[in-house]
């Protein structure tokens, strides 16, 4: 499938941007203060990634951002990826209802992976009718057009593309943290888990050109970025569909010599093809953080075939032996599915068997959800939810059992640390986090957040360390 950049679009849409200035300008005028805005971010980094981008249009036009959901532009950017990511977009909209009532200017507006579903759709058409704009990810950079039309019309506006077949994305962007940022590297999923419903939402897989990608980072390291978090549903698949196929690895070797950037991640690799050149990589170039998120889903071999996840119980393990063997000090996470159907008592054995074996710093739990239009859905043995509470309460305590033990290793040890903020709890401190992601908490001046400084590991918490800033 072809997926290019529409330099023609690009044009277009920052004429509406500057058709905006002016509706901006002039309703600033008139009311004698400028229009707030406020983005509500739910799911992902790509999610996050791309409320950015929303976020630096409505900057460029002179909006003002607010904590509060009562704003005068109001944007939800949706997960689908679980039932009750769909239930938390309900609980908002009934909430900010009334807001609309005392504010009828206000603009609500709904996007992201939930908007690619057309069932959704159809229902805030039907049944929530003060929602004035609905988009989705696969026509996001038609952005300014869209809330031109929505601002100037009398009409909803409704625009969610079936394929996305270009893309216009080189926007004003407005980053949550001057320090780091998430980067795009592919968009889309061809992997079909039978559970998942992304590659239904987010499209074929599609892949970035290097150079772009390495532009990109170049003018955010220009700007003040130490590490940037290279962005993908797989990628170890990136570069495959190029013209010029490029792997994941040369691309990682590339960016990690960008002039100037300190910090690399990535997210997510897939355990069915991570390469050998991969660990490689991780291990000989100095930039490329130790922490890789290798989601297990389930431990049993059966369970996994028929999750359509391409291993095994024996070579997750063996991977995860490679990876330590060759780069000692990494830090690993997972993500776990409890209770997907046809899971037995043994099947959840296999998954305890994994996480003992693999010491993972922390482990994202979740219990299934049953996504309409998945193979999954329609399986006949879906587990019952007596079961898997029972099941997800022995895998917390011992996920939270382990990962204390983990962290324990680096105690008097100095490492670098990214300084990510004010310690939210005590005043005079930060938090900051190591490369292998855990975090630091230490006394501090809060002019070196966005700094990388040397922190004794003085105390292990479990999930975190107390540290001592070195001189
Ligand atoms: N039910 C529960 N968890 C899911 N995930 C994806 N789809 C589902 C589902 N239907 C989890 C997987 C994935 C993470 C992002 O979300 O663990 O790695
Ligand atoms: Fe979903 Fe599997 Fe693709 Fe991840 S790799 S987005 S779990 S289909």
């Amino acid at each position: 499938m072809t997926y290019t950049r529409n330099t023609e679009e690009e044009k277009k849409q920052r004429l509406f941007i500057e058709a905006l200035k002016k509706t901006t300008a002039e309703r600033t005028e008139a009311s004698g203060r400028r229009p707030t805005y406020h983005i509500m971010t739910m799911g992902c980094q790509m999610n996050a990634r791309d409320s950015e981008k929303l976020s630096g249009i409505l900057t460029e036009i002179g909006a003002e951002e607010t904590e509060s959901e009562n704003a005068d532009i109001l944007l939800f950017n949706t997960c689908t990826v679980r039932e009750n990511a769909n239930e938390k977009l309900y609980g908002h909209l009934g909430q900010v209802k009334r807001y609309k009532k005392a504010n009828p200017d206000m603009l609500i507006g709904i996007c992201g992976c939930m908007m690619q579903e057309k069932d959704e759709v159809l229902r805030i058409r039907q049944r929530y009718p003060f929602v004035d704009l609905v988009f989705g990810t696969h026509n996001f950079w038609k952005f300014p057009e869209l809330l031109y039309a929505s601002l100037t019309g009398r009409e909803r506006v409704f625009d969610t593309a079936e394929t996305p077949d270009q893309y216009a994305d080189h926007m004003p962007v407005r980053r949550k943290y001057s320090f780091k940022s998430g980067v795009n590297i592919m968009y889309g999923c061809d992997n079909f888990c039978t559970y998942c419903i992304v590659p239904y939402v987010r499209g074929r897989e599609r892949s970035r050109e290097p150079e772009e990608i390495i532009d990109e980072i170049r003018a955010l390291v220009n700007d003040g970025v130490k590490e940037v978090m290279l962005l993908g549903q797989n990628v170890n698949s990136y570069g495959k569909t190029l013209e010029i196929p490029v792997s994941f690895a040369d691309l990682l070797r590339r960016v990690s010599r960008i002039p100037g950037l300190e910090r690399v991640r990535f997210m997510t690799p897939h355990p069915k093809d991570l390469s050998d050149d991969l660990i490689r990589v991780i291990r000989e170039e100095p930039k490329v953080c130790h922490h890789l998120h290798l989601p297990l889903q389930s431990g049993s071999t059966r369970l996994l075939k028929r999750m359509n996840r391409h291993y095994t119980k024996e070579s997750y393990l063996d991977l995860v032996r490679r990876i330590r063997e060759a780069v000692p000090d990494i830090g690993l996470t997972t993500d776990i599915i409890v209770g997907f159907p046809g899971e037995t008592d043994e099947d959840f054995e296999d998954t305890l068997d994994v996480i003992r074996a693999c010491r993972f710093q922390s482990a994202f739990t979740f219990i299934y959800s049953r996504r309409t239009g998945t193979p999954a859905a329609s399986y006949e043995d879906q587990v019952p939810e007596d079961v898997t509470a029972e099941r997800m309460k022995r895998l917390l305590a011992l996920v939270s059992e382990l990962a204390g033990s983990v962290a324990d290793r680096g105690e008097g040890e100095t490492a670098k640390v990214l300084v990510e903020g004010l310690n939210d709890h005590m005043p005079g401190w930060l938090t900051g986090r190591l490369g292998n992601n855990l975090m630091v908490h230490f006394e501090g001046d809060a002019s070196l957040v966005g700094e990388i400084v040397d922190v004794e590991l003085t105390e292990s918490k479990g999930f975190y360390y107390m540290g001592r800033l070195k001189g």
